[in-house]
């Protein structure tokens, strides 16, 4: 009889605990306490107990019915609270929440938004042109008339004779030069597109290109910005050097490099073994350009710069394959 009464035991409450409705409480609250339950006809068979059992297995089956009612009473409560909230049809309101991606800005973008924000404390002036240009404001107005040699630096994607997709940030200059007088400080991001693409080159890239023309500029004054721009951006203890380049807008014109920060200097792979890596050109405003826009040669000078984004995320996150940032492979953008 014990033994009977424990099994009721076991059952009824695993099956209270795992009911999900006011029904499946009610089917067995008549399983076991109903007319013909199971605990019922337990209680009933008591009177043909041998008298000396009687009181004892009474007492606990009893207690056990007690304990059932009570297991119910505290499970439809439960149940209550549970569907409080509005109830749908087919929906199990008891299963956890499916969890939402969260989606994050662009590697790209993230850098682009750091240099721009570099660049503003220092008093620049985010401006954007189009990406679309005319020959003139990609070529002519910095200085590369038609047939210049410096044409062949950079392989353009021409819609028509006069227009194209700029090469270059660089027309942005021409364009806020002609829009305003000096001094002038600004900072121009955007896309660019250039027939080249292997692993260090995408059709299409960005660059971010800074002016500052006022009285008194000097070469002096552009070292000093971009050096503590790259500490800004990088580390900043990074080594910086300054080589002579050549671009026709600019005279003297430099190229920027920043010590290898794979190898620290020893020279690798990525730097091919110079220790060194390139990430800007820039120099002295050409007075040719200024001409272009009306500017006072004599009176005023200044510097400009061009970088390209891509190339210091690379070397900011250690990625080898500038290809990466345009294939959308989730597992490679969700790491940012
Ligand atoms: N426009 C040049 C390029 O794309 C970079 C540059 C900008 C150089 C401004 C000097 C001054 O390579």
């Amino acid at each position: 009889m014990r033994d009977r009464l424990n099994k009721i035991k076991t059952q009824a409450l695993e099956a209270i605990e795992s009911s999900s409705c006011e029904e499946d409480l009610e089917d067995i609250r008549v399983k076991v306490l109903g007319r013909k339950g199971e605990l019922t006809m337990v209680l009933k068979a008591i009177g043909g107990l041998p008298p000396e059992e009687r009181p004892e297995v009474g007492q606990l089956a009893n207690r056990l019915k007690q304990e059932i009612e009570q297991s119910i009473k505290t499970r439809r409560n439960a149940l209550k609270d549970l569907h409080k909230r509005p109830r749908v049809e087919g929906l199990d309101l008891t299963l956890p929440g499916r969890r939402r991606q969260l989606g994050r800005l662009h590697p790209i973008t993230q850098v682009m938004g750091e240099i721009c924000y570099i660049f503003e404390r220092m008093g620049f002036t985010v401006v954007h042109g189009p990406e679309i240009e005319l020959d003139f404001y990609n070529f002519e107005a910095l200085n590369i008339p038609p047939d210049h040699p410096a044409r062949d630096m950079q392989d353009t994607f021409y819609i028509d004779d006069k227009v194209l997709l700029r090469t270059h940030t660089s027309p942005i200059q021409i364009r806020a030069m002609e829009r305003q007088e000096p001094p002038l400080r600004i900072i121009a991001p955007g896309k660019v597109y250039r027939c080249d693409s292997d692993i260090s080159h995408t059709p299409m890239f960005h660059q971010v290109e800074g002016l500052m023309v006022d009285r008194d500029i000097s070469f002096a004054g552009l070292k000093g910005v971009l050096t503590s721009f790259i500490q800004q951006i990088f580390d900043p203890d990074t080594p910086v050097r300054f080589r002579p380049s050549f671009f026709p807008f600019t005279e003297p014109s430099a190229e920027v490099d920043i010590q290898c920060v794979m190898c620290k200097g020893e020279g690798c792979r990525v730097c091919s073994h110079t220790g060194w890596l390139e990430v800007l050109g820039a120099g002295m405003v050409h007075p040719e350009v200024f001409r272009h826009v009306g500017y006072d040669t004599e009176e005023f000078t200044g510097f400009a710069f061009g970088l390209g984004i891509e190339r210091i995320a690379m070397l900011k996150f250690g990625i080898d394959d500038i290809r990466l940032f345009y294939d959308n492979d989730l597992y490679f953008l969700q790491q940012f």
